[in-house]
């Protein structure tokens, strides 16, 4: 069983698929991310709500209201907090949950901004109980609320800091408070890019890099990205370098799919961890519905794992199935691990689902 959280991310980041940063993607990333929003491609419901947002922000001369964005991880929230900031043309201060232990530090935090500057707080279901509660009136009456001196002569005050604007991010947005989630003005959700949006990003990243691709070859990395921009341009890493040991240089769809066969990734985008989450529901709990407490023992994973990670994309294939009690592994996971399908009774057939 993974131990400690930070034991766990670095057994994940192992994975080529999984999509939490690298140490590579960092700077490989910075180079390819977009900067504006015409750049950005893919989430049009979120780019032209936020065109909006900005637009009408700037043209009243105010601070953006606090936005919150959700979703898995690798779908570009980081991204977007840099691109927002570009637009409205003010400076972006970036944290996150784990990395603010004491209410002090997010004091001294906010009192360094300048007015309608943006401070994005990525993982931010992770701030402590005290640490978010320091958030709220700055967050509501940009505020800072704090004790002077300590024991008996300890006095309360109260510190104004500028007008400025929270972009927060989580991939698990059930997790946050509600007089969190409330004090956000616009929440958005970002949804796994589909096939043309991905293509297209390949073919940017591509030229930025000045790596030769043909279409198939773009097609064929696309596919396997499992919805996620970040996958995308590390897949396309990982191919340049087969394309460059084993070929011309050149990303063919067969060089593309020579190179992730040998990282074990398959068709449909899943590695060994995802697989293995499948078979284990197929072949020890005869296809579930099992609690997401077994699986994560079965496989020793974290349970958190396997909601933030694996499962989402799982869901989005349509390979498992959520219900009251428990996941299901569905037709489809038999189909693509070509294991035999089992007759639907029909109790499963009526079982009634819990998210659609
Ligand atoms: N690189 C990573 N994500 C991207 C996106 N959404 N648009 C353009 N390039 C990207």
């Amino acid at each position: 069983m993974a131990g400690s959280r930070q034991e766990e991310d670095r057994t994940l980041t192992d994975r080529t698929v999984s999509p939490k940063p690298h140490d590579e993607d960092k700077s490989f990333d910075l180079s390819l991310r977009p900067k504006r929003l015409a750049e950005y491609i893919g989430q049009e419901r979120l780019k032209d709500n936020l065109g909006i947002f900005v637009a009408a922000a700037k043209a009243r001369g105010e601070a953006l209201d606090h936005l919150l964005l959700y979703g898995p991880p690798g779908l570009g929230k980081t991204t977007m907090a840099t691109v927002v900031a570009n637009e409205v043309g003010v400076q972006l201060r970036i944290t996150s949950g784990p990395a603010i232990l004491i209410p002090g530090e997010l004091a001294s935090i906010l009192t360094s901004l300048q007015k309608g500057d943006i401070l994005f707080i990525d993982e931010i279901h992770r701030l402590s109980r005290i640490v978010e509660e320091t958030l709220y009136p700055a967050m509501e009456d940009f505020a800072l609320d704090m004790m002077l001196g300590k024991g008996m002569a300890a006095k309360p005050i109260r510190l104004r800091l500028p007008r400025f604007t929270v972009i927060g991010a989580t991939t698990r947005y059930a997790l946050l408070s509600s007089p969190l989630r409330d004090r956000f003005g616009a929440t958005y959700r970002l949804d796994y890019y589909d096939q043309q949006a991905l293509e297209q990003i390949v073919v940017r990243s591509a030229r930025i890099l000045g790596v030769t691709i043909d279409r198939e070859g773009t097609a064929e990395i696309a596919r396997r990205a499992r919805g996620t921009p970040r996958l995308a341009n590390r897949l396309l890493k990982r191919v340049r370098d087969y394309a460059q040991v084993r070929g011309n240089g050149a990303i063919s769809r067969e060089v593309a799919d020579e190179a992730l066969r040998l990282l074990d990734i398959d068709q449909s985008g899943l590695d060994e961890i995802d697989r293995r989450v499948l078979r284990t529901i197929i072949e020890k709990f005869d296809g579930g519905p099992v609690g997401i407490a077994t699986i994560a023992a079965a496989i020793s994973e974290e349970v958190d794992t396997i909601e933030e990670v694996y499962e989402p994309y799982l869901l989005q294939l349509g390979f498992l199935d959520r219900t009251p009690r428990g996941r299901v592994a569905t037709r489809r996971a038999y189909e693509h691990l070509r294991l035999p399908t089992p007759p639907i009774s029909p109790v499963e057939a009526e079982q009634p689902r819990l998210f659609d």
